[in-house]
């Protein structure tokens, strides 16, 4: 049965996802190649680090660990940069009216995000108070595909993972809420997050009683 619902943040509750792609991209472009969106999706739910090793990998670049550093952050400036200017209206479709409706049917509600900018986000858009448990970037050692961000939100809400439902827009966070052993519902395109249990185009078609129907 439901008892809590763990949401990832980034392309889930804000728009962000395009954000971070953007600065990806300008990185990118400052170093003399270009990111496909199918590329994008790659580095959605993975973190800071492991991302720019990969887009490093898609330019062709071996570069020193202190230029990655340096370049990790510039990317990182670019997006707080954008992420600063967001209010309490930049939230994704359906947001605001599924976790008013989790807290008021009693669900526990938790954030688990590989993002370290994830507590700015929060208190940006006024989210902080919905949520019982903050689990982000700064918490976890092993990032999404791995379940511990899940697993540790499960244990601060003290809920079991089976009574879990995992709400993401990466293909590494589902394949992280399936190696949890919680039900997991795709934000997006089905043909990305195929191991997900229902994929959503966004959280206006989500209510408790379509996620209580993936536990009959
Ligand atoms: C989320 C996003 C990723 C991002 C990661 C780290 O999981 O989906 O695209 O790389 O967080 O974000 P950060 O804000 O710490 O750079
Ligand atoms: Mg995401």
């Amino acid at each position: 049965k439901l008892k809590a619902c763990l949401f990832d943040l980034d392309g889930v509750l804000v728009d962000t996802a395009q954000y971070h792609y953007q600065a990806w991209k300008k990185l990118a472009n400052t170093l003399g190649f270009d990111l496909s969106a199918q590329q994008n999706e790659q580095l959605k739910g993975i973190s800071r680090t492991e991302s720019l090793n990969k887009v490093l990998a898609w330019g062709g670049l071996s570069l020193p660990a202190d230029v990655q550093v340096q370049l990790a952050e510039r990317k990182n400036a670019w997006y707080v940069e954008m992420i600063s200017a967001m209010t309490p209206a930049t939230l994704l479709p359906g947001a605001a009216a599924l976790l008013i409706e989790l807290r008021r049917e009693g669900i526990s509600i938790a954030l688990g995000s590989a993002s370290k900018n994830a507590r700015l986000i929060l208190e940006k858009t006024a989210l902080r108070d919905y949520f019982d448990a903050v689990v982000d970037g700064n918490m976890v050692i092993r990032s999404k595909p791995d379940p511990e961000v899940f697993l540790a939100g499960a244990e601060k809400l003290r809920v079991s993972a089976a009574e879990c439902v995992v709400l993401e827009d990466a293909a590494a966070g589902v394949e992280a809420a399936r190696r949890a052993g919680m039900k997991a519902v795709g934000i997006g395109n089905p043909a990305d997050l195929i191991e997900a249990d229902w994929v959503v185009p966004d959280l206006a078609a989500v209510t408790v009683e379509r996620l209580d129907e993936l536990f009959c």
